[in-house]
């Protein structure tokens, strides 16, 4: 059975649009064990100055300091808990042309070296995170790359990147273009989402 870590970063419930498309693929996996981190309601261990202390001290390979020491462990545990997974969906709006700060505290926090990924004596970036992953990216614009605004995607651009620098390397994204419009043109966006989830679940079931 897959295990699936559904990571959300809208913090509007049952109204999300970007949640609404992750549900509709998730109900097309019904043989998933599936978990939701909720990041607008998680307890994030703070990235601040401490922690920034603790990260460049192991990569001088010297020991964590002690008053960051509690914080780094709940940062140890975030990163073990995100690589125990098969399959990773990332539902978020676009906020700003990025992502909500919560997704990008989650991904601050992650991002380790030594734990998330690793480099080569060579200089070769290796992620630790092995496995598929899934992005539900909604936005009032269409920025998707075939269109004009493209330069305007520091949402769903970005977040490839990043799932590509860690290590996953079967990528997927869902995007859920334009919600502000007339209801003709959200409509279609959605009923586009939603076929493509459809589509995508019957993929990976
Ligand atoms: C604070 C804020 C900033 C936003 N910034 C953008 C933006 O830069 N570009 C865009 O296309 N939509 C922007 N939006 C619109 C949302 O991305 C859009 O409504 C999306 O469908 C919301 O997804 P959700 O329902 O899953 O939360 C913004 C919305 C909010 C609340």
């Amino acid at each position: 059975m897959k295990r699936l870590l559904h990571i959300v970063a809208s913090p509007r419930g049952d109204r999300s649009r970007s949640g609404a498309v992750a549900g509709r693929l998730l109900a097309g996996l019904p043989d998933s064990e599936v978990e939701t981190l909720d990041l607008f309601a998680a307890d994030l261990p703070p990235f601040d100055g401490a922690v920034i202390d603790a990260r460049y001290a192991l990569i001088n390979g010297e020991g964590v300091p002690a008053s960051a020491m509690a914080d780094w462990r709940a940062v140890e545990r975030y990163i073990a808990h995100f690589l125990t997974f098969d399959l990773w969906l990332i539902s978020t709006p676009m906020w700003n042309f990025g992502v909500p700060y919560r997704l990008k505290h989650y991904v601050d926090l992650l991002t380790q070296p030594g734990l998330a990924f690793a480099v080569t004596a060579d200089g070769q970036v290796q992620g630790k995170a092995k496995g598929t992953a899934i992005i539900f990216a909604a936005g009032a614009m269409d920025t998707r790359p075939d269109g004009p605004l493209v330069a305007l995607d520091f949402q769903a651009a970005w977040l490839e990147s990043w799932l590509r620098f860690i290590g996953v390397s079967d990528l997927h994204t869902l995007r859920i273009q334009p919600t502000y419009g007339t209801p003709e043109a959200v409509e279609a966006a959605m009923q586009r989402a939603f076929a493509e989830a459809d589509a995508l679940a019957a993929r990976l079931r």
